[in-house]
């Protein structure tokens, strides 16, 4: 299949995260299909896309024109043979449950046309797994979207064992040609690169804050206004490149041994979830979210990345 041949597109599965890649796709022209098991999920997913362009009018990044344009190109079903039957490229965007995703697999596999590419959003789950169960593994892969999708460039392709040269390019093009900074992992490994570069990070944070090495906000705050503020212009490799190569080999090797190498998640973060102080959702985590607060606090999250978005894309395509 050539890239200009995908037209249709099914997401299956309207929560976090497929609500906003019908979006994406909506945005670029594509006929959307949005699948879930139930007309009121469909139903806030529709007010969640619209009100995520509202935003983007805010901030100058579209006209009024284009979100009517993005939303007429979206409709929704309860029947998954409905969503996929005409559909080029499916992403599935279910609960991270195993069996779930194989069982919508083989349907998807029954439903969508033989050329379709099966593409699953899971954050962890083996590919080779879920594709497996269908007749065409070869054209199954991962096509991981960070929260929120809609904002955050980069998406990660993952290839299952099976997966083909064919559909691993043409993924990456599509997701090219969607505005987004696909990067190719070429081996699925647990976390692909996204979630071990997060998760090596949070292991020495919550590590810090075990043992009094500061506070939240200062372990927040080292990170926000320096490490973070410098790794949306430059990796960790690159940063190695720019400080010297011999000055972080001397770190590393005096450093290294006594960073965290905890084995499973340390009693400061198990204490707060076994107490249902799960952070903004429930309105207390490291720091306390009264309703107000939290409503204000997502607010201005997605308002900052917008704005960093809106740098980003002013910086060009090599960014
Ligand atoms: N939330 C994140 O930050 C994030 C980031 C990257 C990847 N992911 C991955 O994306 C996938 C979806 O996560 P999410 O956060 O959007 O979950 P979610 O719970 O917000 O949404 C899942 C949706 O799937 C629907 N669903 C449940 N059973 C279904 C079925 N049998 N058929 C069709 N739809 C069904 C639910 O009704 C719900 O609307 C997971 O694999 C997750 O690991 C999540």
């Amino acid at each position: 299949m050539k890239l200009s041949q995908i037209k249709r597109v099914a997401v299956i599965g309207a929560g976090i995260m497929g609500h906003g890649f019908a979006q994406i796709f909506a945005q670029k022209g594509y006929s959307v299909f949005l699948y879930d098991i139930d007309e009121k999920i469909l139903k806030a997913a529709l007010a969640r896309i619209g009100a995520n362009l509202d935003t983007f009018i805010e901030h100058g990044m579209i006209r009024a024109k284009e979100k009517k344009a993005a939303l007429e190109k979206i409709a929704v079903t309860t029947h998954l043979e409905e969503a996929v039957s005409k559909a080029d490229f499916v992403l599935e965007a279910v609960p991270e449950i195993m069996d779930l995703k194989k069982e919508i697999f083989v349907k998807l596999d029954r439903f969508a046309p033989p050329h379709a590419i099966l593409a699953s959003n899971t954050s962890g789950l083996s590919i080779t797994q879920m594709g497996s169960v269908t007749q065409r593994p070869e054209k199954t892969i991962i096509v991981h979207g960070i929260n929120p999708p809609t904002i955050i460039p980069v998406v990660e392709i993952v290839r299952g064992e099976k997966t083909s040269d064919e559909t691993a390019e043409l993924c990456y093009r599509l997701l090219l040609k969607l505005g987004k900074r696909p990067v190719r992992v070429l081996k699925e490994v647990p976390g692909f690169l996204f979630n071990r570069l997060q998760l090596a990070l949070y292991r020495e944070a919550l590590y810090c804050l075990e043992n009094g090495v500061a506070t939240a906000e200062d372990i927040d705050n080292v990170v926000k206004t320096g490490y973070g503020f410098r790794l949306a212009n430059l990796g960790p490799l690159e940063t190695s490149d720019f400080g010297g190569l011999d000055t972080f080999y001397r770190l590393a090797q005096n450093l290294f041994p006594d960073l965290s190498a905890a084995q499973s998640a340390p009693p400061v973060l198990e204490k707060l979830v076994q107490a249902g102080k799960l952070g903004v959702k429930t309105g207390e985590g490291f720091y306390s979210y009264p309703p107000a607060v939290a409503k204000k606090k997502i607010k201005q999250r997605d308002q900052r990345l917008l704005q960093q978005l809106k740098l980003f894309m002013s910086l060009g395509k090599k960014g």
